[in-house]
């Protein structure tokens, strides 16, 4: 009896196996979205990732609208763009600028208009604009968890459901988010950036389940750290810039890698990719199966990094 058991579960184990597998297979022979005249806002196009998305998303043909507080360096990478595409096989377009603070939600309307003057539509969403924070809670004041959480968190929230009724009605789009692994675990002295990217997978995880009848996927990108100037520009508990670019970020990723993964994850309408080495993976699963020695380890990192000020 127990031999046959044994038996049956061995057959159930290797049929799932290989669903399991043959799903995987079909999701990557899938055929990708395609991206040549499709209309792509990327938020926080000045600099970092952002910038690399535009430079990637304007190589696969579509027509940008990128967006940031600073018109100039805007106006630099568009500049840049035109002049890589001289000589392209692919037809490429001019980008589009929309100016406008993410962290100003009362004005986010007004630039959700702007955005869909622009060609008429919306495809993709990137919601890449992003700050860092780095500080101890003890002497964090409010305003700067407010704070964080209005840029990382309301801004992008807010541009969402402004363009999400054009694709409602068009029953067609794509909502993407780069949130961070931050928003699967939290690490010491980021309290403000990790509380706003929980806050982002989950507002996003919910909008995927809601707005799939739409034919409107939703992508959630968690990368580990970026060789950008996120920590150069993070805000400490005062409000002051942090102003020094962490050792971890300046060895982290090449941001040209991570915008072609987000290409990637946009071709092949990805739900929730994690792109990050084998330790956040490790960190990310320990908080769910076991959060007592996640907690413990956190707890050790907390008091190695820094002797809080306020003791
Ligand atoms: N670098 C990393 O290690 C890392 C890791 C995981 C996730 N991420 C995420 O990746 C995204 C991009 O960050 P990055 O690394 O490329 O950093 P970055 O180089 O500092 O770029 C941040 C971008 O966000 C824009 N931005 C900031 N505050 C804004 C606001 N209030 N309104 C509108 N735009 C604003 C900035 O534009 P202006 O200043 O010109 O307005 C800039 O273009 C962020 O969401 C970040 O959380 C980064």
């Amino acid at each position: 009896m127990e031999r046959v058991m044994g038996g049956g579960m061995l057959q159930l184990f290797l049929a799932s196996t290989g669903i399991l597998l043959l799903y995987r297979i079909l999701v990557r022979l899938r055929p990708g979205a395609a991206l040549q005249d499709a209309v792509v806002v990327i938020t926080g196009a000045s600099s970092g990732l952002g910038k690399e998305c535009a430079r990637a998303f304007h190589a696969a043909g579509a027509r940008l609208v990128l967006c940031g507080r600073d018109a100039g360096r805007l106006q630099q990478v568009v500049q840049e763009l035109t002049a890589s595409s001289t000589g392209s096989q692919r037809q490429t377009y001019t980008p589009s600028t929309v100016i406008f603070n993410l962290a100003d939600t009362d004005t986010v309307d007004r630039a959700a208009d702007e955005i869909l003057k622009c060609f008429g539509q919306v495809d993709v969403l990137i919601n890449n604009a992003g700050i860092s924070y780095r500080g101890n809670i003890l002497d964090t004041h409010l305003s700067v968890q407010r704070d964080v959480m209005e840029t990382n968190y309301f801004g992008p929230i807010a541009l969402t459901q402004a363009l999400l009724p054009s694709m409602v009605h068009r029953r067609s789009g794509h909502i993407v988010v780069i949130s961070s692994v931050q928003g699967k675990m939290a690490i010491p002295y980021r309290s403000a950036y990790a509380a706003s990217k929980h806050a982002t997978q989950a507002y996003f995880d919910c909008l995927r389940a809601e707005i799939e009848r739409y034919g409107i996927p939703v992508t959630v990108i968690s990368p580990g750290y970026i060789r950008t100037s996120l920590s150069v520009n993070a805000v400490t508990g005062d409000g002051s810039k942090y102003g020094v670019l962490d050792k971890t970020t300046a060895m982290g990723r090449d941001p040209r890698d991570v915008a072609q993964a987000v290409l990637k994850a946009v071709r092949q309408r990805s739900k929730d990719v994690v792109l990050a080495g084998p330790m956040p993976n490790l960190a990310i699963y320990l908080r769910t199966l076991w959060p007592a020695l996640f907690f413990k380890l956190m707890s050790s990192r907390a008091r190695k990094e820094q002797k809080p000020k306020a003791e």
